[in-house]
């Protein structure tokens, strides 16, 4: 196995004189490894890692210039909304946000200004799909940067590169690491200037992760196939079984052939991941929070993407930072519940949301 290199430095022959690794802030075996095996499963030719899927963000936003002008999809993780807003926009960035299910909606706020647009595809939480190629052919025209997070999806269901983006971001510590014991982030180019631009800004400001890490989400991409697998085939039985419930109202999934981008999500992807979000036909937040609290194995929790199923309340949980009214424009009301399916067995995790929902 790779070996696990704790160490902060490396002895070196002579001064100027090293095998490569001077000091771990700049380089680690255990994290070449890594970002090496991250570059191979998202068709890349360049992998950099970091401490935390925001630290990712962090770093290709440090990309921009004060002036810069950035597309980002309005429904998207409420961190990555809440560091654009919160953190960027006060060092001179301008942030425009808008609905990206329709690629044509981009043309529209491109200027010479445009240097970056930022979208997930599916969105969290609402499972919107953007058109990733049709967003980056309108990028390239541009001369305009396209990064996708592409946490949801994993690279074993979508490969943004393939279709035309520039960066690729993923916050490891979902389906990559897979088994929720790490916080992990990293970034997948193909651009040799853009590599070289991300490695210095990964060095210059340091959010690396240590080696520990590092083989734990080396360790988990050895199954992530076989995870992606039967999160898919758990992920679409629940959705089809909380459909037919007398009690729910909408199902969030984009393998339901009604989705509106049902089709690009099938041209996009190969399989439609463990990924879902519900309301109920009680569409209140007492009646959300007693589900929330009623369920055995889905266990109330942030995060996604582990081999144990989570259930969560966006407006309270992960998308507590974005303002109720700028929640409810993209239908992510208060009663609003996120569930990432596990591995476990199907029929155990839907009568567990049977009992819970009553
Ligand atoms: C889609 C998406 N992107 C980025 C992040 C941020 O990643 P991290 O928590 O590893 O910083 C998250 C976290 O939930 C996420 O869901």
């Amino acid at each position: 196995m790779t070996p696990i290199y704790q160490t902060s430095t490396f002895a070196q022959e002579a001064p100027g004189v090293h095998k490569g690794y001077e000091y771990a802030r700049t380089q680690n075996p255990t994290r070449t490894a890594l970002q090496h095996a991250l570059a191979a499963i998202e068709n890349g030719k360049y992998g950099l890692c970091f401490a935390s899927g925001s630290a990712a963000t962090d770093a290709v936003i440090k990309l921009l210039n004060p002036g810069d002008e950035l597309i980002a999809a309005n429904d998207m993780y409420g961190g990555t909304y809440r560091m654009f807003t919160k953190v960027f926009q006060k060092y001179g960035l301008k942030f425009h946000f808008i609905n990206m299910q329709n690629a044509n909606e981009v043309s529209k706020y491109i200027n010479k200004n445009t240097k970056l647009i930022w979208t997930e595809s599916p969105t969290n939480p609402m499972m919107n799909i953007t058109d990733i190629a049709a967003v980056a052919a309108i990028a390239k025209k541009n001369h305009v940067w396209v990064c996708v997070d592409n946490t949801f999806a994993s690279p074993y269901l979508q490969n943004p590169l393939d279709l035309g983006a520039d960066i690729v971001v993923h916050s490891a510590t979902k389906y990559l690491g897979g088994h929720s014991d790490a916080v992990h982030g990293c970034i997948i180019v193909n651009d040799d200037v853009l590599h070289e631009q991300l490695k210095f800004i990964q060095n210059a400001t340091g959010a690396v992760p240590g080696p520990q890490d590092c083989f734990l989400i080396l360790r988990g991409l050895k199954t992530l196939h076989v995870r992606m697998q039967r999160h898919c085939e758990n992920g679409e039985k629940i959705a089809r079984w909380l459909r037919e419930n007398k009690k729910v109202d909408k199902v969030y999934w984009c393998g339901f052939e009604d989705h509106p981008n049902h089709a690009i999500a099938k041209k996009q992807m190969r399989g439609f991941g463990g990924m879902l979000s519900f309301t109920l036909k009680d569409d209140n937040i007492d009646a959300a929070k007693k589900v929330l609290s009623s369920t055995k194995l889905f266990a109330l929790a942030e995060s996604l993407g582990g081999v144990e199923s989570l259930i969560g309340h966006p407006a309270t949980m992960t998308h507590a930072s974005i303002p109720r009214e700028e929640r409810l424009k993209n239908g992510l009301t208060d009663s609003l519940i996120r569930l990432s399916v596990g591995i476990e067995d199907a029929d155990d995790l839907i009568n567990d949301l049977n009992n819970a929902i009553g």
